[in-house]
């Protein structure tokens, strides 16, 4: 269970953190993979991911804000996949921190176009390929954010709620096509992203003391629920958020 031998896989953001682990695990599962990200470091780690000569991983460099470099970005990554797309993985996704009374529209307006908007114009590109196919695996990156308000983060609490919204009105309709769309809710992982926020325990101890698991989560948790929800296996399985919490939701 769970081969993507054959499969053609594209990953948003996977030059480093839960997206490098994605396109990671969908090579050791044998898809050819394509990754996005704004940095040129993404061709190393293409060439890194691939080294061991199982499948091809290919890197494109684009910012996921701006609407032109996304579908040209897009273009670009089906053509290098010979035409066929049967995963998206939308993992690209940035945080800015501010109290709802400081919060500026710049960053709101930013956190939008990466985190949501994005999501939305990719999984319409895709979704349009995948039902022409007759097949395909949309998952979107949530967030405990989607369910729970945080505080400081006003802007990237909002976008992943739409998240988990847009992903059940795509599964609703999309689901006749045999195209699943399913989203991840990550609990505090210990990436770039959070490095600081979980070192310093004076600010963040009290999160830590609410994990079941009595740890933080590492890039390398999302594997298996990445694989999973990527499965034709999974095919019965559409419009959910999977939570890779450590347990914290069920607290
Ligand atoms: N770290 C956490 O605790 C946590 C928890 C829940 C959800 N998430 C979500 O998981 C995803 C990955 O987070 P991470 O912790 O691995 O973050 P990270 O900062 O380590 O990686 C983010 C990736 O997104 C890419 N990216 C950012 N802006 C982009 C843009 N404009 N265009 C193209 N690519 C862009 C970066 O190049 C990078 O590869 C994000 O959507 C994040 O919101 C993270």
């Amino acid at each position: 269970m769970f081969d993507l031998t054959g499969k053609k896989a594209l990953v948003t953001g996977g030059s480093r953190g839960m997206g490098r682990s994605i396109a990671e695990a969908y090579h050791e599962m044998g898809a050819e993979v394509v990754i996005i990200a704004t940095s040129d470091k993404v061709m190393d780690v293409a060439k890194e991911i691939a080294s061991d000569g199982k499948a091809p991983v290919h890197g494109v460099v684009a910012d996921l804000s701006d609407r032109d470099q996304l579908k040209r970005a897009f273009n670009e990554s089906v053509e290098l996949l010979g035409g066929r797309l049967d995963i998206l993985f939308n993992n690209a996704g940035i945080n800015r921190n501010h109290t709802c009374s400081d919060f500026t529209e710049e960053d709101f307006d930013l956190i939008r176009k990466v985190n949501y908007d994005a999501v939305f114009l990719l999984s319409q590109l895709a979704g349009n390929l995948m039902i022409k196919q007759n097949y395909g695996r949309i998952i979107n990156m949530a967030s405990l954010l989607s369910v729970i308000g945080g505080r400081m983060s006003l802007g990237y609490a909002a976008a992943k709620g739409g998240v988990v919204q847009m992903t059940k009105a795509m599964s609703n309709e999309w689901a006749k096509h045999n195209v699943t769309v399913n989203c991840i809710a990550p609990g505090y992982m210990n990436t770039d992203m959070n490095k600081e926020y979980c070192a310093d325990l004076s600010r963040s101890g009290h999160l830590l003391a609410r994990i079941p698991v009595g740890r933080w989560g590492v890039a390398d948790d999302i594997k298996a629920a990445s694989v999973f929800l990527a499965s034709e296996e999974a095919g019965y399985v559409t419009g959910v958020m999977l939570p890779v919490d450590g347990g914290f939701l069920g607290w």
